[in-house]
């Protein structure tokens, strides 16, 4: 899409002045009995970062956890719905999508994203907006050839086809993370990649051990 999209990094209006609220997000926290926090998936289309980050729902859905998961695929159809895949509109979307986690892990949430997310500095701003305790980057490390293989939704066919322009990994940009917080197999089996997220869970006392 064409459109243009501001970036604001607050308001210029010198009367817009944030209002501090009574209820803060360790009220919140100690009413859920757990912190907020972000789990940031990033990788390829079809990496595996939906079904991971869906499994580990409901891995901590069981678990008593309040979650929120957000997802790429079906951010586009509402928050994201005027947006495109141009490198400025990957930005814009994930801009949102940072604005909006943030708010969720205020209201104390254990957040999960599953986005490309293809740029690495985009990633990094959304860092820079958390606590170190609260932002986890998820690598979904998964080989081109295997997302290609698996062609879930029939778009890496189109893009070698040209009949999708821009598509990841094919003509247009993923930069895959340096250094991740967590670094999955894409390969491996769901199970063994919940337990890995778990223990990293633990380790950082978001859940309970
Ligand atoms: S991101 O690059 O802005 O982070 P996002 O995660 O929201 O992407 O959306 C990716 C999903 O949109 C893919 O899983 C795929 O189903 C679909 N899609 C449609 N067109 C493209 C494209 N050109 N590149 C990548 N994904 C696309």
């Amino acid at each position: 899409m064409a459109a243009i999209h501001l970036r604001p990094t607050g308001p210029d209006d010198k009367n817009v002045v944030w209002h501090p609220h009574a209820v803060t997000r360790v009220d919140r926290e100690t009413c859920n009995g757990h912190k907020g926090a972000l789990l940031w998936f990033t990788g390829l289309s079809g990496s595996g970062k939906s079904t991971v980050a869906g499994a580990l729902e409901q891995a901590l859905h069981a678990l008593g956890i309040s979650t929120y998961l957000l997802d790429g695929d079906n951010v586009r159809h509402g928050l994201c719905g005027d947006l495109g895949f141009s490198d400025d509109d990957r930005r814009e979307n994930i801009r949102r999508v940072g604005e909006v986690a943030k708010l969720m892990v205020d209201a104390g949430l254990v957040v999960l994203t599953a986005f490309i997310s293809p740029h690495r500095d985009e990633r990094q701003k959304i860092r820079e907006m958390f606590d170190v305790a609260s932002f986890i980057e998820v690598f979904v490390d998964t080989p081109l050839a295997i997302c290609e293989a698996r062609d879930p939704k029939g778009l890496y066919k189109k893009a070698r086809a040209g009949k999708l322009r821009s598509f990841t990994g094919i003509d247009a940009v993923f930069e895959a993370p340096q250094q991740p917080d967590i670094r999955l197999d894409g390969q491996q089996l769901v199970t063994n990649s919940i337990a890995q997220l778990l223990y990293v869970l633990r380790d950082k006392t978001i859940i309970e051990p």
